[in-house]
């Protein structure tokens, strides 16, 4: 079902696949083992401890594998449906070397692999080797944070005293909304800038300098295709044939924590200003490429924001401290709280789990694979992919020239799929496509951007793609 298009491998050293197989996952690794390893340590319970420790050296195990360039073994069974299909594909593919395999294999296989550890395990099922970093990112994300907590209650409130649309005509009415929306699409495109799976290479500053508004009008022209127009007409569109009736819109999440959070300012906007009146949340099963959202994170991330001052204040187990927070600070963070806690209650905010995200194939798989997902966002008028990996599924991280049609390389999730496609994606992987002709050329010529050899200048995250397709012709 996948197209032909080659896909990016680690064995191509002028690819990030290569960087990432030889410096990023062994680093990953290690963080994980150092996670367990504390967590370890407290534990007084002798026969969990040992079960803790087994899991450890199979995860040092893992890492030498990948650091000596032995071969994938075949995943343990560890009762879930997709272990069969990952295992199946490994024998296909020929049971393929960590330093010569395709890219996107390799990476869910590194986070598939590791969940069986935990699954199999008696006393460590469901534990997140990397809940820890993602709770503590966020706490550091506090400046973006309340920034955008008072920038979304005034606007809040402005929209609901109606001095927003005070004397102006509607067409005057729809451009601000038009700019509102591509506003809170920005927001929520640039929160992707900052997954933890990058960590690895950004410090927090490098983070908290991402996030601010300042540095997202300073991206805008780092946007370098931009569909939002043709994904606000459509939402409009929406609005105007279906009044009264259910418009749904679908997230599919990336990462937890401060894109998490900027992905519910977008939800609540949407769901505020009535250009939806449903948002289904999309979030991992498992433990997926170190930051990806879990239910549990949504959970946290919820429960952080109704005590923040608590949540800033008390010690955890970073050596990072916070003032207090102010008392208006707090009653913004709990603006947003309350009002995600009752489209929630309400059923308007909905988080639906399918395994379908875990499993190690592209996006053009959907309609065989995960059939009854693929009609179910038949029925929603915008499918947001958010982030990188999500791209790469979509686009099979193949190696596509880079003008190929967006819709195109999305095979049966575009044309006649029916589904509303946006894909939100601040580049960390060589892949791309839709850039008009001579576009990758002129990036790779800037400093950094990796010459003839390489497309560079796509990995770094600081260049972004919204691209666009309605599922029609
Ligand atoms: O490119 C680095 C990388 O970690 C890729 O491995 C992965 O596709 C991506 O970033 C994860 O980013 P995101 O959280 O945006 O999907
Ligand atoms: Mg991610």
């Amino acid at each position: 079902f996948d197209p032909k298009t080659p896909q990016f491998l680690t064995s191509d050293p002028s690819s990030f696949a290569s960087v990432s197989a030889s410096d990023r996952w062994p680093v990953i690794l290690t963080g994980a083992i150092d996670d367990l390893h504390r967590t370890v340590g407290t534990v007084t319970d002798d026969e969990k401890a040992k079960d803790g420790k087994s899991i450890i050296e199979q995860l040092a195990k893992m890492k030498y594998e990948l650091q000596h360039n032995r071969p994938l073994t075949p995943l343990e069974d560890d009762g879930e449906a997709d272990i069969a299909s990952y295992n199946k594909e490994l024998a296909e593919r020929g049971n393929p070397k960590w330093h010569d395999v395709a890219w996107l294999y390799a990476e869910c296989y590194l986070y598939r692999r590791m969940e069986t550890f935990f699954a199999l395990s008696k006393h460590w099922k469901g534990y997140d080797v990397f809940a820890r970093q993602k709770m503590s990112t966020f706490k550091s994300s506090r400046p973006a944070v309340l920034e955008l907590a008072t920038r979304y209650r005034e606007l809040a409130q402005d929209a609901e005293s109606g001095v927003s649309s005070e004397g102006k005509s509607p067409e005057e009415v729809e451009q601000a909304q038009r700019l509102l929306f591509s506003e809170m699409c920005e927001i929520c495109l640039w929160g992707n800038a900052t997954d933890l799976s990058l960590l690895t290479s950004l410090t927090y500053e490098d983070i908290q300098k991402l996030q601010g508004s300042e540095a997202r009008k300073a991206s805008q022209k780092n946007i370098i295709v931009n569909d939002l127009d043709a994904a606000f007409e459509t939402m409009q569109k929406a609005r105007r044939e279906k009044k009264d009736g259910e418009r749904r819109v679908d997230i599919v999440l990336d990462n937890s924590g401060f894109e998490l959070f900027v992905d519910l300012i977008l939800a609540g906007y949407l769901l505020s200003a009535g250009l939806a009146t449903t948002i289904v949340l999309h979030p991992k099963r498992l433990p997926w490429f170190v930051s990806d959202v879990t239910p549990k994170d949504f959970s946290d991330l919820l429960n952080s924001m109704a005590d923040p001052q608590a949540f800033y204040t008390a010690a955890d187990d970073t050596d990072k401290t916070y003032p207090p927070l102010a008392e208006k600070e707090v009653a913004d963070v709990q603006f947003l709280f309350e009002q995600w806690s009752q489209f929630h209650q309400d059923g308007k905010l909905i988080i639906r789990p399918h395994s379908f995200w875990t499993t190690q194939g592209c996006y053009w798989r959907m309609p065989h694979v995960a059939p009854e997902l693929f009609e179910d966002l038949k029925e929603s008028e915008l499918v947001l992919f958010k982030g990188d990996l999500n791209y790469r599924k979509l686009t099979n991280d193949a190696e596509w020239d880079p003008t190929t049609p967006f819709k195109t390389a999305i095979g049966p999730m575009g044309p006649q799929s029916g589904i509303r496609v946006l894909a939100f994606r601040t580049c960390k992987a060589d892949v791309v496509v839709g850039l008009p002709a001579g576009e990758d050329e002129k990036l790779r010529q800037q400093p950094n951007g990796g010459g003839a050899d390489a497309r560079k200048w796509a990995w770094s995250g600081k260049w972004a793609v919204v691209s666009f397709s309605d599922g029609k012709q």
